[in-house]
C-alpha cells in the first residue's frame, strides 16, 4: 500500500502517462565538464556524473559515445548518456567544508542508485516527440545566478523540501531554509523545444527552448524559432541531508548551511547539463511505443549491474573529509 501511493505521488509531478523513468548510479565524482571546459582536467567546480564510462575531459561531439562506452550505470542498458550535476556541501561553524551523500529513489530495487531519470513525450494528438540526435547536447541553469528573478528564465528548477521520501508538493527556486527531514531533492527539467538543426550551440542553451506558451506539462506549442517536439528530460537528485539537521550544527545567523560546488548558498544557480548517448534509435523507439516506466521495447540491467560501472577521477583529488576549501578553491559568492 504504501509503494502504490507512493508511485501515485511520483506520478503526479508529470501530466503524461506515458514516460520513461529509471535509475541512474554514480559513474565518478570529479572536476570535469566536458560542455563548458572541454579538454580541461580540473574544472572549476565538482561535477557528480552517472551514465555511460564514455565521459571524458573532451567529448568529441562526431564520436558515438554509445560505440565508445563498453558500461553504463543506468538500468536502461542502451543508454550511454551522461548527465550530470553540481555536488553539495555542507558548511560546518568552523569554515569545514563536508560532502553531503546522495540517495536513490527508493521506488527502485536498491538505494544505491544516484539519480532518477524521466524522458517524456509529448501527449497532444498530432505531435510527434523527436528523440534527440547523435551529438546533441544542452544544458540548463546557469551557476552565476545568484536571486530569483534572473532564475525565473529557468522556469523547472527548484528543490523539494522532502518531509518523507515520497514529498513530491511545495518546489522553491531557493535552497530550502529549514531543516529538510528527509533530504533535500534537486528537480532539473530541460527545455523541450529544438531548433531542429543544430546539436549544440555555444552557450548550449540556445539551441533549445520552452513553449511559446503554456508549459510541456499543459502540452504548450513549440515557438516557430525552436518547432521541434523533443523529450522532456528531468533528472531529480536526493541529497542525505539528515546527517546535518541539527539547528546547532547550523549558522548562528539562522541561514541554511548547505553551499553548492560552484560557491552558491542561494540556490538559484542550480544547473545540468546532458550529452546524448543513446544506442542506435533506441531513445526513438522507446518515445514512440507510448513506454509508461518500464518500456519492454527497450534492453535492461539491474542497479546491481549498473553500480559495476565507473570512471576513476583523472583530477584524483580529496572530495570528502572536512575540506578547509570547496574542490578548486572555488569561493562562495552572493
Ligand atoms: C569543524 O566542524 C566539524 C563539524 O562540527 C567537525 O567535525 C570538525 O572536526 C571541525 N574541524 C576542526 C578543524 O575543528
Amino acid at each position: 500500500m504504501y509503494f502504490f501511493s507512493l508511485l501515485v505521488v511520483a506520478l503526479g509531478v508529470s501530466h503524461v502517462e506515458a514516460l520513461l523513468r529509471f535509475s541512474c548510479s554514480g559513474l565518478v565524482t570529479e572536476r570535469l565538464d566536458p560542455l563548458v571546459n572541454p579538454g580541461v582536467t580540473g574544472s572549476p567546480h565538482l561535477h557528480q556524473i552517472i551514465g555511460g564510462n564514455g565521459f571524458q575531459p573532451f567529448m568529441n561531439p562526431d564520436n558515438d559515445i554509445s560505440s565508445l562506452a563498453t558500461c553504463t550505470t543506468c538500468t536502461f542498458s542502451e543508454d550511454f548518456s551522461n548527465y550530470w550535476t553540481a555536488v553539495l556541501y555542507f558548511r560546518a561553524r568552523n569554515g569545514t567544508f563536508k560532502r553531503v551523500p546522495q540517495i536513490g529513489n527508493q521506488l527502485f530495487e536498491a538505494s544505491s542508485g544516484r539519480m532518477t531519470v524521466y524522458y517524456s513525450p509529448y501527449t497532444a494528438k498530432g505531435v510527434k516527440t523527436t528523440a534527440f540526435k547523435k551529438g546533441f547536447r544542452m544544458l540548463v541553469g546557469d551557476p552565476t545566478i545568484r536571486t530569483a528573478e534572473p532564475a525565473q528564465q529557468y522556469r523547472q528548477l527548484t528543490y523539494t523540501c522532502l518531509q518523507t521520501p515520497g514529498t513530491r508538493t511545495g518546489e522553491t527556486k531557493n535552497m530550502p531554509t529549514k531543516p529538510c527531514p528527509a533530504g533535500i531533492m534537486v528537480n532539473v527539467r530541460f527545455p523541450t523545444c529544438w531548433d531542429g538543426v543544430n546539436l549544440d550551440s555555444p552557450d548550449h542553451k540556445s539551441h533549445v527552448a520552452y513553449p511559446s506558451s503554456g508549459t510541456f506539462e499543459t502540452n504548450g506549442p513549440c515557438p516557430s524559432t525552436h518547432p521541434v517536439h523533443i523529450p522532456q528530460l528531468f533528472f531529480e537528485v536526493v541529497w542525505d541531508t539528515r546527517g546535518f539537521n541539527d539547528k546547532g550544527l547550523w549558522p548562528t545567523d539562522g541561514s541554511q548551511p548547505f553551499v553548492w560546488s560552484y560557491g552558491d548558498r542561494t540556490g538559484y544557480g542550480n544547473h545540468g547539463d546532458y550529452v546524448f548517448g543513446w544506442k542506435g534509435d533506441s531513445l526513438q523507439k522507446a518515445m514512440d511505443n507510448n513506454c509508461n516506466i518500464n518500456c519492454p521495447a527497450l534492453k535492461t540491467q539491474t542497479i546491481a549491474q549498473g553500480n559495476k560501472c565507473t570512471l576513476k577521477s583523472v583530477v584524483g583529488e580529496e572530495i570528502d573529509g572536512w575540506l578547509n576549501e570547496l574542490p578548486g578553491g572555488m569561493p562562495i559568492t552572493t
